[in-house]
């Protein structure tokens, strides 16, 4: 049968009404603690429409985070925060995962525990700079981590996930996109290690593999799902070989029975791409396929109408579109998004687009 956008999906013991998913999308208004405050609760839930929401991506531990007001799932009071938002979304009929953050190199000592040095792979400096809160800063040569450290990096997915099912989420997405700490190890333009956990591609996706394993033991393979990016050079990224590497990573996750795969097909940077084959990618992972990358509803509708993806997740048309699923629906016209209220702020470009019927 042919599946459109409003399709129910199952994905591992995620059960979507509808497949136009709400990306995870960073929006720096945590208050003091870094703990998500009630204008969150009501912006995840003005958008419970959608069939799944992906939480903005969320620090599992003081040192994994890199910009300003971000959320953390490491403290009680974060928990609690946290706890405000799932009821609210789950009293609006809808379904949320956390996205579970750690973002290595891509910080500034001003963000770290005790003004110490980011972590990383390898001591290799990110080109560009960092936004600080009192302005921009060139990012800082990271300290690589001790063979001996990692296992307390995978301690801090597992415990984010505990607290995220603690707190009420439907599941997790692990975070190895775009550049922070587990993409970090995959890509060999970022880890030039020489233990078990550099080298060969085997060798790069171990942390990966042990943090997945170690999350579902924890919290069932049906409730997580995972985000990747082959092709972003965002964040000063690269890989010799990203087909190789990320058609294995595909293979990891479906070993695991990760509910979905979450692909960011293309490059937000705006480089050339590296002209990876993304049904490669989908052959190898047997869950469910949520693509994203700059998609209008018609080409999502095309995308899962093929049977090439399963869903798709949207970014800024649901920043600007609380009812965004309706507004598909009815081919409505859609908000544009104001980018100068993306990052911090207030109730302004967070919980203030207008409702379809409002207009
Ligand atoms: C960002 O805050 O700019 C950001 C965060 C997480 C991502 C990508 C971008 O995956």
């Amino acid at each position: 049968m042919t599946q459109t956008l409003f399709s129910p999906l199952v994905a591992g013991d995620l059960h979507l009404p509808n497949r136009i998913v709400m990306a995870p999308l960073t929006r720096s208004r945590a208050g003091a603690g870094n703990v998500p405050g009630p204008l969150a609760a009501l912006y995840y839930a003005q958008r419970a429409s959608a069939g799944l929401l992906i939480s903005e991506a969320t620090q599992v531990i003081a040192s994994g985070q890199g910009y300003p007001s971000t959320p953390g799932i490491h403290s009680a009071e974060q928990i609690a925060g946290w706890q405000r938002v799932t009821a609210a979304v789950h009293a609006a009929g809808g379904r949320i995962v956390l996205q579970l953050w750690h973002v290595g190199r891509i910080s500034h000592r001003s963000f770290q525990p005790g003004g110490a040095l980011p972590v990383a792979p390898s001591a290799i400096r990110p080109a560009g700079q960092v936004f600080i809160g009192s302005g921009m800063a060139d990012f800082e040569t990271p300290r690589a981590l001790e063979t001996a450290e990692l296992p307390a990096i995978v301690q801090a997915y597992v415990d984010g996930a505990a607290n995220a099912i603690a707190a009420g989420f439907d599941g997790v997405e692990i975070h190895a996109a775009n550049g922070y700490l587990l993409d970090q190890f995959l890509r060999d333009g970022s880890n030039r290690r020489d233990d078990a956990y550099g080298g060969s591609i085997e060798n790069r996706t171990r942390l990966l593999r042990e943090v997945i394993a170690a999350v579902t033991a924890r919290i069932g393979a049906g409730r997580t799902g995972m985000r990747i990016s082959p092709e972003q050079t965002f964040n000063d990224m690269h890989d010799s070989a990203p087909q190789a590497l990320f058609n294995r990573v595909a293979e990891i996750a479906s070993e695991a029975g990760l509910a979905y795969l979450h692909v960011l097909e293309g490059d937000i940077a705006g480089g050339p791409g590296a002209g990876v084959d993304y049904g490669a990618i989908r052959q190898r992972f047997h869950g469910a396929y949520l693509a994203n990358h700059a998609y209008t509803g018609e080409r999502a509708a095309q995308a899962i109408a093929s049977g090439r993806v399963d869903a798709v997740a949207f970014g800024k048309a649901f920043i600007a579109n609380p009812d965004l699923v309706t507004r598909l629906q009815l081919g409505a016209a859609l908000n544009q998004a104001d980018q100068a209220t993306f990052y911090g702020g207030d109730a302004k470009g967070y919980t203030d687009y207008p409702l379809l019927a409002a207009l």
